[in-house]
């Protein structure tokens, strides 16, 4: 993509994805560099709707159904924020991002993989990451975390609320992400200060700064 950078910020929930993104986005910043902060599923008026839907408790997509709504997100944010703001050359950190769907709806549902890998490229329209940081995080402690999250309620957490199992697959599938693309994905230890944490995702990326 001409001029700009894509960040994205993966891992289960709790992690620190979103923390550290705007650490990382304050930093830049402080550096003078341009930059755009987005998410996933959301960043456009569509895509926060379909999250709100996501995220709903009282509604269960199979599993086939959530793919096909994150990609309709993921499109809209890939067209609206992210490609346009990579051609204006920013930085662009995203929470989340196409990897995800490789990590939940075919690492943990089990949607085939070769189909989440065609569906998240028809989405994304050329738009691949100059850099993924995934935050490596033991599970139990990653969702204690995500429990104790102010912003975490009744409808919001689908997600936080499975089995133990479907995170241990999640973080799975990121580690295999990291070992297949092992120049695009990389495995950020999130365990200690926001600040410690901080330090190794900014080493993560200090290639790609001017
Ligand atoms: N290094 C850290 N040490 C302790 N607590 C942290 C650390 N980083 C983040 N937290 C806290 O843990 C919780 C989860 O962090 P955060 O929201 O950044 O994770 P996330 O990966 O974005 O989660 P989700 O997937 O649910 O969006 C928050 O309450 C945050 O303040
Ligand atoms: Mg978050």
């Amino acid at each position: 993509m001409p001029g700009g950078r894509l960040i994205t910020f993966e891992g289960i929930e709790g992690c620190g994805k979103t923390t550290q993104l705007r650490l990382l986005a304050r930093c830049l910043q402080a550096r003078g560099l341009p930059v755009v902060t987005t998410r996933e599923p959301g960043g456009t008026p569509l895509g926060e709707r379909v999250r709100d839907v996501l995220l709903d408790p009282s509604l269960a997509p199979v599993a086939v159904g959530e793919l096909f709504l994150l990609e309709a997100a993921r499109s809209q944010v890939v067209a609206e924020v992210v490609a346009p703001a990579l051609s204006a050359g920013n930085f662009v950190l995203c929470d989340r991002f196409a990897d995800s769907s490789v990590a939940y709806q075919a690492g943990a549902r089990g949607v085939d993989r070769t189909e989440v890998e065609r569906l998240n490229a028809l989405a994304c329209a050329g738009v691949v990451p100059d850099r993924t940081l995934v935050f490596d995080l033991d599970v139990e402690l990653a969702l204690a975390r995500a429990r104790h999250r102010p912003t975490t309620t009744a409808v919001n957490r689908r997600f936080e609320d499975e089995a133990i199992s479907f995170h241990r697959a999640v973080a799975a599938a990121y580690h295999d992400l990291a070992h297949r693309e092992p120049h695009r994905v990389v495995l950020v230890d999130a365990r200690g200060t926001p600040d410690e944490v901080h330090a190794r995702a900014l080493a993560a990326v200090m290639d790609l700064l001017p």
